[in-house]
């Protein structure tokens, strides 16, 4: 959908943005860019929609170079929102909200349902706000009608420059939660700057780490997880709060479809999860299933590893899942995308375990 080639920016004082810019973003992908101040994130959403030229290499989308789309099509397609709130302070939240879809000349009837159907997406009454003005709004809600400005007409690409930054916890969460809802149901393709590696872990399909204008590592929140290629990396991803240190057995499954009871030996053979850890009367742990056998792994986890140490365990084997045991009892199993899981709703799940 998107390429940058060997993308370089130099700006006129010699400050090099971007470096070595090679990068594929997926038709409908939420694809996050993450990255500490500076490091070139909002330049490369500019460099996206033309408002900064690259000093070389291409970017194309769907194919196409960017330099042969004609610039108003280009940027109707590109709905972008700004890391400043930028709406225009003299027009009505609706007039605000109706810009693109004007320029696009979509009938007025049409605009309206549109405007309305966004407002109520946020949670915006649109009787109470349509005819607001900015002025009017509190910052977080200024926020929202930035986020659905950018979606009004139906873009195909939507570039996101840290949309919630203004946001309390709460309402970032809940922006958060109708994001995702909203790339779930209109499957834009959506480039997501943040410097918040919860906010990226949670939203993203797969998040790009940059550094000082260079992309240190693309790939999936479980990829860089489980397989950071740097120091940086790790402390990037691990530099949040404790949650690396939850104990496997607050997030284990004591019920899992990858454990049964001897008894059900006859049933377990028919199970098709591998692997598959048998055990006896009193959870008395008795090995893997491999076809007929009963192995003993190589690797089990103690209820109070914690889950850095247990994500290093899963590199040390190919299996999907391992067994939680105390005392030769299994007392339950816990699954890499549980731990995945886990941390992508972290911030929740503490709220819960905690108490
Ligand atoms: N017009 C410009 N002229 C010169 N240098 C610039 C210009 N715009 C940005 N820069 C520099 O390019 C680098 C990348 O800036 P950019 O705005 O892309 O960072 P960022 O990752 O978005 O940072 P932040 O998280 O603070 O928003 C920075 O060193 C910045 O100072
Ligand atoms: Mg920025």
């Amino acid at each position: 959908m998107i390429t940058f080639h060997n993308i370089q920016k130099e700006f006129n004082d010699g400050t090099k943005a971007i470096q070595d810019f090679n990068l594929t973003i997926n038709e409908g992908e939420m694809f996050v860019l993450i990255g500490p101040s500076g490091c070139g994130k909002t330049t490369t959403l500019k460099l996206l929609n033309r408002l900064i030229e690259p000093t070389s290499g291409r970017i194309t989308i769907k194919r196409k170079d960017i330099q042969d789309w004609d610039l108003q099509k280009l940027r109707w397609n590109t709905g972008y929102v700004l890391q400043q709130i930028a709406l225009f302070p003299t027009m009505t939240i609706a007039e605000n909200i109706s810009v693109v879809p004007e320029m696009k000349k979509w009938s007025k009837r049409k605009i309206s349902s549109r405007v309305d159907e966004l407002l109520h997406m946020t949670g915006l009454d649109p009787a109470v706000y349509r005819n607001r003005m900015p002025a009017e709004l509190s910052g977080g809600e200024q926020q929202r009608v930035g986020v659905i400005r950018a979606l009004a007409a139906d873009p195909d690409i939507v570039l996101m420059d840290e949309p919630f930054s203004a946001l309390d916890p709460i309402s970032r969460e809940q922006l958060q939660k109708d994001i995702h809802q909203l790339q779930a149901d209109i499957k834009k393709t959506i480039v997501f700057v943040t410097h918040d590696i919860d906010e990226a872990l949670q939203l993203g399909d797969r998040i790009c780490l940059m550094d000082d204008g260079k992309i240190i590592q693309t790939g999936t929140p479980h990829e860089l997880i489980s397989r950071p290629v740097n120091q940086f990396v790790k402390e990037f991803i691990g530099n949040r709060d404790n949650e690396w240190n939850t104990p496997v057995s607050k997030i284990m499954n004591r019920e899992s479809e990858y454990s049964a009871h001897v008894d059900n030996m006859a049933q377990a053979s028919h199970k098709q999860y591998t692997p598959l850890y048998i055990f006896g009367d009193d959870r008395e742990f008795l090995g893997r299933r491999q076809g007929e056998e009963v192995l003993s792994p190589e690797v089990t986890l103690h209820p109070d590893t914690p889950l850095d140490k247990a994500v290093h365990c899963f590199d040390k084997t190919d299996v999907e899942a391992l067994p939680v045991i105390r005392d030769g009892q299994i007392i339950g199993v816990i699954s890499y995308k549980d731990i995945v899981h886990f941390l992508k709703h972290a911030q929740h799940h503490l709220k819960e375990t905690v108490s």
